[in-house]
């Protein structure tokens, strides 16, 4: 709690950037740790349309911005516009955080962070083999993540082209949907598409439609495996509902959210997150269709 006048002049501002921004839920998990720890922090979200992007981190910065949450559709294009990047930026191709010390921007991609601290939490990852479905800005960084932590991994897209263009980038298997059928030698799945971030969409992939019929779900993996969903939009997706109540160790979109959300919170205030506090927020204000 604060116990002082709040904003202030001394208020440090943190926000969003996206084009567009209307579903936006970061902000109440940031603004309810700011306050449950105190800060004299406010997060707000701001709409930028990609023709306007260089100009408006500028705006951003000269306006004394401490941090950018970067998303849709300028995670691959804020990249022109860094002072500094990590190596897991360079690689993947996608920033989704921007620290701004000295009004220099060193960009970051929370999202692996996100998910490996999540993932660790369920198991060791060394030398564990995973399946990653999907070949976007999502599935790369899972794919990065994954292969630093010294798994084999395998991709899997609806568009072969796609699979093979990730596959080849990062030296790993990558494969078609159709084109791959042995998927029980595996201790991690991660759905890293964008099926379930939308109403009414199934993934037409051979490995969901054996998820789907429930039983088969039982010969691909057992109760040490893991799966990553990395959908955060919902409570519940059609992937997770699958493997819940058979003694899978899930991994839920919105705690990877909650995760990454951490890392910018401390990355852009110095102090530790109050995860409980975050992710209670967070989920408040979560789709439950
Ligand atoms: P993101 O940056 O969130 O990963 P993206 O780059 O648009 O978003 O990638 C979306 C991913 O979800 C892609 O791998 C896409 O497959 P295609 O490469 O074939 O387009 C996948 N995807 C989207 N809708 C899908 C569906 N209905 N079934 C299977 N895969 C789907």
């Amino acid at each position: 709690m604060r116990n002082y006048p709040f904003p202030n002049p001394e208020t440090k501002i943190c926000l969003t950037i996206g084009h567009p921004v209307d579903k936006q839920k970061s902000l109440y998990m940031h603004n309810a740790g700011y306050e449950a720890l105190g800060l004299n922090y406010l997060y707000l979200v701001r709409d930028i349309p990609p023709q306007q992007l260089a100009q408006g981190v500028n705006a951003m910065i000269q306006f004394g911005v401490s941090g950018m949450s970067v998303t849709m559709p300028h995670k691959v294009n804020i990249i022109a516009t860094l002072d500094e990047m990590t190596p897991a930026v360079e690689k993947i191709g996608a920033c989704n955080t921007v620290h701004v010390q000295e009004g220099k921007t060193i960009g970051y991609n929370s999202d692996v962070i996100g998910a490996l601290t999540c993932l660790k939490k369920k198991t060791e990852l060394k030398a564990k083999r995973a399946i990653v479905l999907g070949a976007g800005g999502a599935a790369r960084s899972v794919v990065y993540g994954l292969l630093e932590e010294g798994c084999e991994v395998v991709v899997l897209n609806r568009t072969q082209k796609k699979a093979q263009l990730l596959g080849n980038d990062f030296g790993i298997r990558a494969y078609g949907f159709e084109a791959w059928n042995d998927y029980r030698q595996y201790d991690i799945v991660v759905n890293a598409t964008s099926v379930g971030s939308r109403r009414e969409e199934d993934c037409t992939c051979r490995l969901c439609k054996l998820l789907y019929r429930g039983e088969e779900a039982n010969i691909l993996f057992d109760e040490n495996k893991v799966a990553l969903d990395v959908v955060f939009q919902r409570n519940q997706t059609e992937f997770t509902k699958l493997l819940q109540g058979k003694g899978y160790n899930i991994v839920y979109g919105h705690e990877m959210l909650v995760a990454q959300g951490a890392f910018q919170f401390e990355l852009f205030t110095g102090h530790q997150a109050p995860v409980e506090v975050m992710y209670t927020e967070l989920k408040k204000n979560l789709e439950s269709w």
